[in-house]
């Protein structure tokens, strides 16, 4: 069965390529999306693994909660689709990796921070700027301790090292 990732991107990320290029380029976040699918895609064929893409971009802290639940096949979003017991032998597959750049809530979200570490799923947090070389207020984040990895400061390009690490390296548990 294809190993799922899922991309979470935080707010303003939709932005991405109008909102301050000189600070996180000019590339859409639709064309970071179409470029992981098309990345997942040539590494799955070279590989014995099939990998798929879930993409997930939300300006509100509640809804990427719920998204992070849902990988786990937990809380609102999955009860919606109705009752899946996560630990039986049902069709339901767990996501295998969330890549995540929470953007601002990465300095404030204690709740995106509880659900990753309560769904155990490994996340690689992302940041296209350096945020260490920016504002003091940026320099903390709420994740990384919990992260299996932190990307910051390569630009776009941090999304397309989250997926090669994940799919040649991270050590899956099942
Ligand atoms: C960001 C850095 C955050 O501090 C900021 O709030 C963002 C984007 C980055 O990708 O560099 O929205 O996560």
């Amino acid at each position: 069965m294809a190993r799922r990732i899922l991309l979470i991107n935080g707010p303003n990320l939709n932005l991405l390529g109008k909102r301050e290029p000189h600070i996180y380029g000019h590339t859409s976040l639709s064309d970071v999306e179409n470029q992981a699918r098309t990345q997942l895609a040539s590494l799955s064929s070279n590989q014995d693994q099939e990998f798929t893409l879930e993409a997930f971009q939300s300006n509100h802290e509640g809804a990427i909660v719920d998204r992070i639940q849902q990988a786990a096949g937990w809380g609102p979003l999955a009860e919606a689709k109705g009752p899946v017991d996560s630990s039986s032998s049902s069709c339901f597959q767990k996501v295998a990796a969330i890549i995540i750049n929470p953007g601002a809530y990465t300095h404030t979200s204690v709740a995106i921070r509880d659900a990753l570490a309560g769904v155990d799923i490994p996340f690689i947090e992302v940041h296209i700027s350096n945020v260490h070389a920016r504002e003091s207020f940026r320099h903390h984040s709420y994740l990384s301790e919990k992260a299996t990895a932190v990307i910051a400061g390569l630009g776009v390009f941090g999304y397309q090292a989250a997926i090669e690490f994940v799919v040649k390296h991270l050590k899956f548990k099942d």
